[in-house]
């Protein structure tokens, strides 16, 4: 379509305007945001822009691979992938306030990359950071017109003051679907183009309480067969995403063959939007949610209880936290 088609030339150029013959990071979540914004700039500046992927830990399962091989496989652009597992760990040690959570997640991915920086300037001079920023992002941040910061999305809210980066933020000015039609127009595969949003912070804000290792491993395990599942009754495409929530500090009592259990309850979070503005709660088949319940309290020994999220957004916003 037309349209779109001037988008990725107007983009392109602007691009080309204010980067120069600079260099340029991008980091890379997995999602299709930062992949499109990255596919832009590649097309703009060619191997001048070098992709960085932290594995903050807080993916979901596969996701690391998924980044390593389809994306990189789809457009041959240099990638460096960065193990800070530990560190966000470390970080986040204790801390339950989402917003809390949401800036040190993205003090430390700025930090993260600024050492990746550094790493990379014995190549030349990278002065530029790319991000995925989407225009719901700018106005629920309030640098919109003026609407409420609801949420200080990490990558618009929560960026230190010692930034190093100049941002290039060539999606700030796109929707969602306008953002895929772009990837499509790029030469994306469907795979990336098509998939469902997923916060930077990652599993960080769907843990309700501290986050541990030991929590994201039950989240991972969880959040990974609801996936599965979804997949497999061809839903992804209905759906908009759908959080797996663990509420860690929640326990509830079970029974398993003669034994009292005491876990965690999971909530499915299954929402339709169009835009993330607003949302709808999903009304997947009972077979479906029944074969997710069974295999979750089945397969995850510390979840012995899962529960159906039936708030459209809003009043409640599509992530718990
Ligand atoms: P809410 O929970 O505000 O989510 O209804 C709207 C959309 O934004 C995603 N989301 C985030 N994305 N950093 C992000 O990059 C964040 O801190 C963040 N919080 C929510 C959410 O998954 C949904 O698609």
């Amino acid at each position: 379509q037309w349209t779109i088609a001037s988008i990725v030339e107007e983009q392109v150029a602007k691009i080309r305007e204010q980067i120069g013959d600079g260099r340029a990071i991008c980091g890379l979540s997995g999602g299709v945001d930062s992949a499109v914004a990255a596919a832009l700039v590649q097309r703009a500046i060619g191997d001048r822009l070098t992709c960085v992927f932290v594995d903050h830990g807080l993916l979901r399962a596969g996701e690391r691979g998924q980044v390593e091989r389809d994306f990189v496989s789809a457009t041959g652009v240099n990638l460096v992938t960065i193990d800070a597992r530990e560190r966000f760990l470390a970080a986040l040690d204790g801390v339950t306030d989402p917003e809390h959570k949401r800036k040190i997640i993205g003090r430390e991915f700025i930090r993260v990359f600024e050492q990746a920086e550094r790493d990379l300037k014995a190549q030349g001079d990278y002065r530029f950071l790319v991000q995925g920023t989407l225009y719901p992002d700018v106005v629920e941040s309030g640098g919109g017109t003026g609407a409420a910061n609801i949420k200080s999305h990490h990558n618009v809210g929560g960026l230190p003051d010692d930034l190093q980066f100049e941002l290039v933020e060539p999606l700030r000015e796109l929707f969602k679907d306008e953002v895929r039609r772009v990837g499509l127009e790029l030469g994306l595969p469907e795979t990336i183009v098509h998939r469902q949003p997923f916060p930077g912070p990652g599993l960080g804000i769907r843990i309700i309480g501290a986050v541990t290792a030991e929590r994201l491993e039950i989240l991972r395990a969880a959040d990974s067969i609801a996936r599965e599942e979804l997949t497999a009754a061809g839903l992804d495409r209905d759906i908009w995403q759908c959080p797996v929530v663990l509420l860690a500090d929640v326990h509830s009592v079970g029974v398993q063959g003669d034994f009292r259990t005491y876990g965690h309850p999971v909530v499915l979070r299954p929402v339709s939007s169009e835009d993330a503005m607003t949302a709808d709660w999903t009304r997947l088949p009972y077979d479906v949610l029944e074969r997710i319940s069974t295999r979750i309290t089945n397969e995850v020994s510390e979840v012995n209880r899962v529960v159906l999220d039936v708030t459209s957004k809003p009043p409640g916003t599509i992530e718990w936290e």
